[in-house]
């Protein structure tokens, strides 16, 4: 895989978030209060909404536009919702946090 830095781990709060733009999507990159580290689509499944601008809860977070509850962990819409959006993955190594390139090229498809 071609890992991507993306910035450092203390850039983001705990249960923050940072929106990181990249030619083929915005993704949104979350730690929760755990300090576990994910990287979705910044994309509610239900109309788009900006899930970096959510509010973080376990490995969760919920949609400022109309509280749709999303795992980190799957991207799945939690709850009676149906809907996913795409997971990318995430490595930390030495509190740097980089993505995998090929896979949002491929999402992008
Ligand atoms: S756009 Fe996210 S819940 Fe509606």
């Amino acid at each position: 895989m071609n890992w991507h830095p993306i910035g450092d781990i203390s850039d983001i709060p705990l249960r923050g978030s940072r929106c990181v733009k990249t030619p083929h999507m915005n993704i949104s990159v979350f730690r929760t209060g755990e300090d576990e580290v994910y990287a979705i689509e910044n994309r509610c499944p239900h109309k788009g909404g900006p899930l970096s601008e959510g509010i973080v809860h376990g490995n969760a977070v919920t949609c400022p536009l109309h509280n749709w509850v999303i795992s980190l962990e799957t991207g799945k819409a939690l709850g009676a919702d149906d809907g996913a959006v795409r997971t990318i993955p995430l490595r930390k190594e030495a509190g740097t946090l980089y993505i995998a390139l090929e896979s949002l090229m491929m999402a992008a498809e």
